[in-house]
């Protein structure tokens, strides 16, 4: 510690991190819900915010987009930093028609297309789940905040600007909504015996072509964070 890509000092990072994949969410959602937010990462502008939510610390960290982003900063915050729990807070696309913009869903596993999960686990598994008592957690709490949930099973995809049918992909494999992350993040969890859930709000359907503007999601993308935050708490 520090690590090749962090420079927080030992202590400075929390047990329970929160990820969301862009460092000026990280930066504004801290501000916003942290008491004494600090800054303890700037390397490579990944901010990283540590500080307290009612009573409790927290963490919350950029991962930046992909997997192989999100492979080294969640390795880097659970073998180095002894952080126990991750809940990524991102968007996604949807593959439902069903699903608007807006909506949030709690992952319940993860389909990859890469060889992540095999070089870190050594087992060769395109489906990876989330941590049982994380997810588990989440649905619960946002139960008792009135919000609804959505479930399912999210795309990792590698590639954002595809030029395959991923709409098909989506119907064989049972792929809810597209992201970027949650493959080499659940691979770290798995192969480090910690937690990991993820919670998104939708940002476009892929289906209709319905989409947020940027605006919108400044404010609206909150209520995942008070989710994840209260999830914490538990
Ligand atoms: N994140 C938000 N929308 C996405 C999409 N359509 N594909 C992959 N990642 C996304």
């Amino acid at each position: 510690m520090p690590t090749p890509h962090i420079e927080a000092k030992k202590g400075e990072i929390a047990k329970f991190v929160l990820m969301p994949g862009d460092p000026l969410r990280a930066k504004v959602m801290s501000e916003k819900f942290l008491e004494n937010p600090k800054l303890v990462n700037k390397v490579r502008n990944m901010f990283m915010y540590t500080g307290t939510y009612k009573g409790m610390e927290i963490t919350i960290a950029a991962s930046g987009m992909g997997n192989p982003s999100m492979g080294i900063y969640s390795y880097e915050l659970y073998n180095e930093y002894g952080v126990e729990n991750i809940i990524r807070v991102g968007t996604c696309g949807a593959y439902n028609k069903d699903y608007r913009p807006y909506s949030i869903f709690n992952t319940k596993d993860s389909f990859g297309e890469s060889q992540f999960a095999k070089i870190v686990t050594g087992k060769d598994e395109a489906i990876l789940p989330a941590s049982k008592q994380l997810y588990d957690a989440i649905n619960q709490t946002a139960e008792e905040l009135g919000i609804p949930m959505l479930h399912g099973r999210a795309h990792a995809s590698d590639v954002f600007y595809r030029s395959d049918d991923s709409l098909k992909l989506a119907q064989e494999k049972h792929l809810d909504v597209a992201e970027m992350e949650t493959y080499a993040l659940f691979a770290n969890a798995l192969r480090l015996q910690k937690q990991a859930g993820a919670l998104f709000t939708v940002s476009d359907n892929i289906v209709t072509g319905e989409v947020t503007t940027s605006e919108e999601r400044q404010t609206k993308f909150v209520k995942m964070f008070e989710v994840a935050l209260e999830t914490a708490l538990k």
